[in-house]
């Protein structure tokens, strides 16, 4: 009897020690790919990429908004890599493309993996 008695408690140890481990592996530091992409990409655009000192997520700032570049985009199937390396013509706001123009010297000089991430993360609005 005693015998199993010890044997349950170590099974009971062994199972509650696997869970343990389980809720540790679980952190928030433990995100998917895209949510890395997607943090990255915020990073980049608010940081060296000065992007959000013109475009603001909901509201018109010197830019248009993040919102409406995205919507835009993706009503009319907008290739924005192509415009963010200047290989494509703008088609949200051309009055003002000279504003953002300036800001290709930044854009054509991220690392391929910078640069879809600031994409990304626009097209996540
Ligand atoms: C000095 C202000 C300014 C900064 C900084 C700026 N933008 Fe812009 N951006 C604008 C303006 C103004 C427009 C509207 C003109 C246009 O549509 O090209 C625009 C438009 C855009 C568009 C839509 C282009 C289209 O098809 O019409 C994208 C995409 C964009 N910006 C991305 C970026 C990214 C990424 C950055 C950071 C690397 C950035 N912008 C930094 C002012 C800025």
């Amino acid at each position: 009897m005693k015998k199993f008695l010890v044997f349950g408690i170590l099974a009971l140890a062994v199972v509650s020690c696997g869970k343990t481990k389980e809720t540790v592996e679980v952190t928030p530091t433990n995100l998917s790919e895209k949510e890395q992409q997607l943090a990255l990409g915020k990073k980049i655009f608010d940081g060296k990429g000065a992007c959000a000192s013109c475009h603001l997520p909901e509201r018109k700032a010197i830019g248009p908004s993040i919102k409406e570049i995205a919507e835009i985009y993706r009503a009319q199937n907008g290739d924005m890599k192509a415009f963010l390396l200047e290989k494509a013509e703008p088609i949200v706001d051309p009055t003002q493309y000279v504003t953002m123009k300036t800001n290709f010297v930044i854009t054509k000089r991220l690392p391929e993996n910078e640069l879809e991430a600031v994409i990304a993360y626009m097209e996540s609005f």
